[in-house]
């Protein structure tokens, strides 16, 4: 598998390709993200042409397998400003990393490490100081929560990511099992990007 930073024409040319790996996999749990080919093109144009945002792709030959995204935080002020209105971090020292998705059989590999490691690097080298990310919240008797279903959390933690005490987000999508579009409260995690990382 090839990782790699997407920018100008080859990160256009992946966007197509980006919203249809997270249609196919936040269909899962915990996302049940009934996607909207129309709805994610108009939320990846902001990827476009954008010197600040990052796109990592991940690459079995010339199929896009996986792709994570980046921006700083204050491009997503509308969504994020009063989940964080509370808390002691400024949005300007942020960095949001915002999805990471990779096809269920790539898993496992590292992917997801390097996924992190390059949006920190980049957010590093915009002079941010804190890398951010947020996760939905089910409820623990969700119908829909596989029994099998390993949790996240621990991989994140051994990054250095804490979940920030208050901040909660709030994003509407469809569920697969519900027919309108619902609120759901996404926990917000931190992390110190230190400048021994710099
Ligand atoms: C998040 C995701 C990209 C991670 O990809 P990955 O390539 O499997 O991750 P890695 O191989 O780098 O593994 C990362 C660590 O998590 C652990 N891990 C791997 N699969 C896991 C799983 N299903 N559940 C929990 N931990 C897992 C690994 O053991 C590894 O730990 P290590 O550092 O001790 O080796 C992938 O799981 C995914 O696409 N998930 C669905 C979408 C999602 O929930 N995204 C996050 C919110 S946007």
């Amino acid at each position: 598998m090839r990782i790699e930073a997407l920018t100008g024409e080859s990160l256009d040319a992946a966007l197509d390709d980006v919203a249809g790996l997270r249609i196919r996999v936040f269909r899962d749990w915990p996302y049940l993200y009934d996607g909207d080919l129309e709805y994610e093109r108009g939320y990846l144009e902001t990827y476009r042409n954008s010197d600040a945002a990052i796109l990592v792709g991940a690459f079995d030959g010339r199929r896009l397998v996986g792709a994570a995204t980046g921006t700083p935080m204050v491009d997503h002020a509308d969504d994020f400003a009063a989940a964080f209105e509370g808390t002691r971090l400024a949005l300007k020292d942020i960095f949001y990393c915002a999805e990471s998705v990779l096809l269920p059989e790539y898993r496992g590999r590292g992917v997801g490490h390097r996924f992190f490691d390059l949006r920190e690097a980049h957010g590093r080298s915009l002079g941010a100081t804190v890398s951010a990310f947020c996760g939905v919240v089910r409820p623990e008797e969700h119908p829909l929560r596989p029994e099998e279903y390993r949790p996240l959390d621990g991989f994140w933690r051994k990054r250095g990511y804490a979940p920030l005490e208050g901040a909660v987000a709030r994003f509407s999508w469809k569920d697969i099992d519900q027919t309108e579009a619902t609120r759901k409260p996404l926990q917000i995690w931190t992390k110190v990007l230190t400048e021994d990382e710099r």
